[in-house]
């Protein structure tokens, strides 16, 4: 008799589309090609609704090729508490009703710490998808959701060592750990053909006679960053300075948007995209997983205080300048093309200009970001059910 095993997948958040959508492929290809003694796996999809704009969500279930979410909690924007308590009480329901075997979260949103709490508490088993990941900063929201998370997981899948040494340190026993490599690095690979064919480099002005002209790419979003007036400020300052001799594309968060407007700060954007534009900053809105990825591809440089990107950065070979203090991903910085900016000083000119004058960090592939970490993952969670 075939025996099929329920998956609860939960995504919630822009960047958990992109850890999930090469799992739900594996997951296909296991039921079809490599299904062993009589087990198959019935996955789930579960879009808790943290994103619920088109351009934060549906399009990138349009550009990963996702399947419709087969449950929608539909839980919206709200503080930490009200957000995390309404994904645990839908959450909830929904194992009760389905009963599932596992629940697989991804990342550090939310949507992660509140659905990985209640299936431990019901006793359900939890695989974290990008485990080990530490900023050593408990003022970030993310941080206390990794360390929740982690801490209650059976299965922790990392995307470099020094996440199995942080795991260890908290007292995370061995036979949980499994370094099985960057699963938004199966995304990027998967999709560069496809995000090549993008037009949004035409669209933006951004090529003469099928030359791509120098531009820069930022993103910023982070609470820290963008809630305090005179630290955004601050920041665009800096920006705008290094925009008389770069132009850069801003796709700004949702969230930012609405900072933008509450402090006033249209002065230091250009929205003038005449074909020969070659200086300011130039705010857009927030681009689908393919034509951002095409925008990223071309850069000269990218500015973010993004997690995900700082890994884009590094398998695109392109010079990331992180505005931040610190990175839950330092391996981007001593193998990949990453490199700390700081929030408050000018050392981003510095580092910006020396990018313009001599290309920037070049770096390497750190291990395992090859493509195949679905497929280990998938492996090791079958060959585990197999065993029980
Ligand atoms: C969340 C994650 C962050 C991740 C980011 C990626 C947490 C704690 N934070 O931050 O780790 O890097 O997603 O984007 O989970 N909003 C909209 N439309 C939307 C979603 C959000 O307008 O579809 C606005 C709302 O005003 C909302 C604000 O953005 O209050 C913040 O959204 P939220 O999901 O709470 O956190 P993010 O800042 O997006």
């Amino acid at each position: 008799m075939l025996t099929k095993l329920k998956w609860l997948i939960v995504a919630g958040a822009r960047p958990n589309f992109m850890k999930i959508a090469p799992l739900i492929k594996e997951i296909e290809h296991y039921n079809v090609n490599k299904r062993e003694n009589h087990l198959s796996i019935l996955p789930f999809l579960v879009h808790t609704g943290q994103h619920y704009d088109d351009k934060m969500s549906r399009i990138f279930f349009e550009d990963l090729g996702l399947p419709k979410p087969d449950i929608y909690l539909g839980v919206g924007s709200a503080s930490h508490a009200v957000q995390t308590a309404r994904i645990m009480i839908k959450f909830e329901k929904v194992c009760l009703e389905t009963k599932p075997d596992l629940v697989i979260v991804a990342g550090d949103v939310n949507s992660t710490s509140a659905c990985s709490l209640v299936a431990v508490k019901l006793g359900i088993k939890v695989a974290h998808i990008e485990a080990g990941l530490r900023s050593f900063d408990r003022s970030m929201p993310e941080e206390i959701n990794r360390i929740i998370t982690d801490s209650v997981s059976d299965y922790l899948f990392t995307t470099c060592k020094d996440a199995n040494e942080n795991l260890r340190r908290e007292g995370i026993s061995e036979d949980k750990i499994f370094f099985a490599g960057n699963m938004m690095v199966d995304t990027l690979l998967s999709h560069k053909d496809k995000a090549n064919e993008s037009k949004i480099l035409e669209k933006l002005r951004l090529t003469k006679n099928n030359h791509v002209k120098d531009y820069g790419v930022l993103t910023l979003h982070r609470p820290s960053n963008v809630d305090d007036k005179e630290m955004f400020k601050g920041i665009l300052k800096n920006l705008k300075e290094i925009s008389e001799f770069i132009p850069i594309i801003f796709p700004a968060h949702l969230r930012t948007q609405k900072q933008i407007k509450a402090f006033s700060f249209q002065e230091y954007f250009d929205d003038s995209f005449s074909p020969g534009y070659s200086r300011g900053i130039r705010l857009i809105d927030p681009l689908g997983y393919l034509d951002f990825l095409k925008l990223m591809s071309n850069a000269k440089m990218v500015f973010s205080d993004s997690g995900g990107i700082q890994e884009e950065t590094t398998i695109l070979g392109i010079p990331c300048l992180t505005i931040r203090e610190n990175t839950e991903r330092p391996v981007t910085i001593t193998e990949g093309t990453n490199t700390l900016v700081s929030t408050n000083s000018d050392k981003i000119i510095t580092y910006a200009m020396q990018i313009l004058n001599s290309g920037g960090k070049v770096g390497r592939i750190p291990k395992l970001w090859d493509g195949g970490t679905a497929k280990r993952v998938v492996n090791i969670l079958m060959d585990h059910s197999l065993r029980c």
